[in-house]
């Protein structure tokens, strides 16, 4: 019971607020209570879906109330009526089946058309034969369709072309946004929209602008977005590229060469042997080959859209493998002291020679020589440590060989050994030498303490340690 009674009261203060306002504008007769009001819940409905007009501060005596289509209360309007006496609705002329009239008066209304959008006006008749009126309106957006996205070019050709995309259909109250790859629009002066958002623009497209592109339509109640749409650009060949990136094949071998050229739509290639067609495919393949398909190989890379070619040329020197070399020494077994020379014979053309001694690359020293070509090794004087297995190696691009090994051998010279001595020899000297002459300072030192006497030991120890200190000062 109390808070019935309160809450009035307490509504009190607003409603004054609202009294004052309604008679100072002077456009209604003085209410004795609060407005009629009509609330759309919601007030912008997506089609199909269920909108109530609420009414608000109805008076407490309603007898009759009565819905219309319009700001209006013309009977051919009229959607319903309801009574609250004998608590039964009627239709009116104006009734599409799917409004409804409920007992507090507002009206339901079910799957809503972008043609309900409009104004609905209730008229209530109360037991005195006293009414009152007010009106309500609701929007309803159509549920965006699924947009999809055209091109004013189906195939632009790289850095020439400019391309319209649109986001179709055009629907009213929509808005509309793009995305590149997933990402909103990068800012880019290449792009342009139109003020809609509905165009966008792509000035010479390049095969970066390839997308994919989606456009996105949103209104107040619904949002919807295309299917990716991807720009076929039409762009190349670029230079090709041939692989493997080798100029030398060995005879015998199989020469399997590749190219490949960015390009849209694919390039068609064809190969050319010293100008002369060979296949039309992106690879060739010669088994067996001879010198004979040494030469100039091109690849040929043609793009029938964008009506462009692009040509790469390869040298290509096929190379017999080399054969064994052979090697010879001035001779084989020599004395320490003496020089000995070491060739490496081989008729093939274009090689490189290595020399390996006890199968380890050579190490050069002060007293090795290599001929320009690397074919004679001079080694002057020898010594005993030259001794050992020589070979040579040589190598073209596609393949070496090694020559059999040839043993050297280096002998001990007695004669020679007192005038040249290994470092080991003058070490050893050196160390007798300083040896020797440590015993005698010591034997001199030992002589000359006999000489002056024990006593003297005693003082010279004393008379050392003031100097001693006095030094540390
Ligand atoms: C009015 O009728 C409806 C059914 O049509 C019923 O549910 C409701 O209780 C009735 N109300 C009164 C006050 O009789
Ligand atoms: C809306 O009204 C127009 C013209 O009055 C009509 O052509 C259309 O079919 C109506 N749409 C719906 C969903 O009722
Ligand atoms: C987009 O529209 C299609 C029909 O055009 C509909 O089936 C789909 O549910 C809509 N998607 C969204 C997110 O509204
Ligand atoms: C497509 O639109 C662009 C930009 O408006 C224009 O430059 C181009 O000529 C159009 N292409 C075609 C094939 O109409
Ligand atoms: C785009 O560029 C303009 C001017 O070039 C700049 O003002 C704006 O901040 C940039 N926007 C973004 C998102 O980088
Ligand atoms: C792109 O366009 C070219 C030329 O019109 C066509 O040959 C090719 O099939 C298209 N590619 C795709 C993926 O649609
Ligand atoms: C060279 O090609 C032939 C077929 O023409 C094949 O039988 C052979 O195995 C290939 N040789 C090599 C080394 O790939
Ligand atoms: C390769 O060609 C040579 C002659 O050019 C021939 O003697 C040899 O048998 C061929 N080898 C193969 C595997 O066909
Ligand atoms: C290379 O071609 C010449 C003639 O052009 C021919 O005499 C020679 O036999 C060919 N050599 C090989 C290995 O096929
Ligand atoms: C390749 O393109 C050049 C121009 O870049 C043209 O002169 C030539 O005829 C083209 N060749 C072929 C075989 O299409
Ligand atoms: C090789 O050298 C040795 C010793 O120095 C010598 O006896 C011999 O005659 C030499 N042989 C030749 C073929 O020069
Ligand atoms: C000679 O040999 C050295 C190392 O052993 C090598 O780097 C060089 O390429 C060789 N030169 C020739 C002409 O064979």
């Amino acid at each position: 019971m109390e808070p019935r009674s309160a809450s009035p009261r307490r509504g009190c203060v607003p409603w004054l607020g609202l009294l004052l306002t309604a008679s100072l504008l002077a456009l209604w007769p003085p209410p004795v209570t609060a407005q009629l009001t009509i609330e759309s819940v919601p007030p912008n409905a997506a089609e199909g879906q269920t909108v109530v007009l609420k009414a608000h501060n109805q008076p407490p005596n309603a007898e009759l109330y009565r819905w219309y289509k319009g700001e209006t209360t013309e009977e051919s309007h009229r959607l319903g009526a309801f009574s609250t006496s004998s608590n039964q609705s009627t239709p009116g002329p104006a009734h599409s089946g799917r409004e409804t009239i409920r007992e507090d008066g507002s009206l339901l209304f079910q799957s809503v058309t972008v043609n309900d959008t409009g104004v609905y006006t209730l008229d209530i008749l109360e037991r005195d034969f006293a009414s009152k009126r007010a009106s309500g309106r609701f929007q309803v957006f159509a549920k965006l369709p699924k947009p999809f996205i055209t091109s004013n070019n189906s195939s632009p050709m790289e850095g020439e072309d400019s391309v319209e995309l649109t986001c179709d259909p055009e629907t009213e109250n929509t808005n509309y946004q793009w995305w590149i790859n997933g990402q909103s629009l990068p800012n880019d002066t290449r792009l342009h929209l139109s003020p809609d958002n509905r165009i966008l623009t792509l000035f010479h497209v390049t095969r970066n602008d390839m997308g994919p592109y989606e456009c996105g339509t949103w209104n107040l109640v619904s949002d919807n977005r295309s299917d990716p749409f991807t720009l076929n650009v039409s762009y190349g060949p670029d230079i090709p590229i041939i692989s493997p990136p080798s100029s030398y094949f060995g005879q015998g071998t199989n020469l399997s060469l590749s190219c490949h050229t960015a390009s849209n739509p694919p390039a068609q290639y064809s190969w050319l042997f010293n100008e002369r067609p060979q296949s039309s495919t992106p690879a060739l393949f010669i088994p067996n080959i001879t010198v004979n398909h040494s030469g100039s190989y091109a690849c040929f890379a043609y793009n029938s859209v964008t009506g462009l070619n692009s040509t790469t040329v390869k040298n290509i020197i096929v190379l017999e493998p080399v054969t064994q070399p052979s090697i010879q020494a001035s001779n084989t077994t020599v004395t320490e002291q003496q020089s000995v020379v070491l060739t490496c014979h081989s008729t093939d053309p274009g090689i490189t020679i290595r020399w390996l001694f006890n199968e380890q690359s050579l190490p050069l020293t002060t007293r090795t020589k290599l001929s320009k070509d690397n074919s004679t090794l001079s080694i002057d004087p020898v010594r005993r440590e030259d001794s050992g297995e020589y070979r040579c190696e040589v190598s073209n691009p596609v393949s070496s060989r090694k020559s059999n090994p040839l043993r050297l051998d280096v002998n001990y010279d007695p004669t020679q050994s007192s005038s040249d001595l290994s470092p080991g020899a003058i070490a050893g000297i050196v160390v007798g030498v300083v040896a020797g002459v440590a015993l005698i300072a010591a034997l001199a030192y030992f002589l000359y303490s006999r000489k002056t006497g024990g006593a003297s030991n005693q003082r010279d120890l004393t008379e050392h340690k003031p100097s001693a200190s006095s030094h540390s000062k």
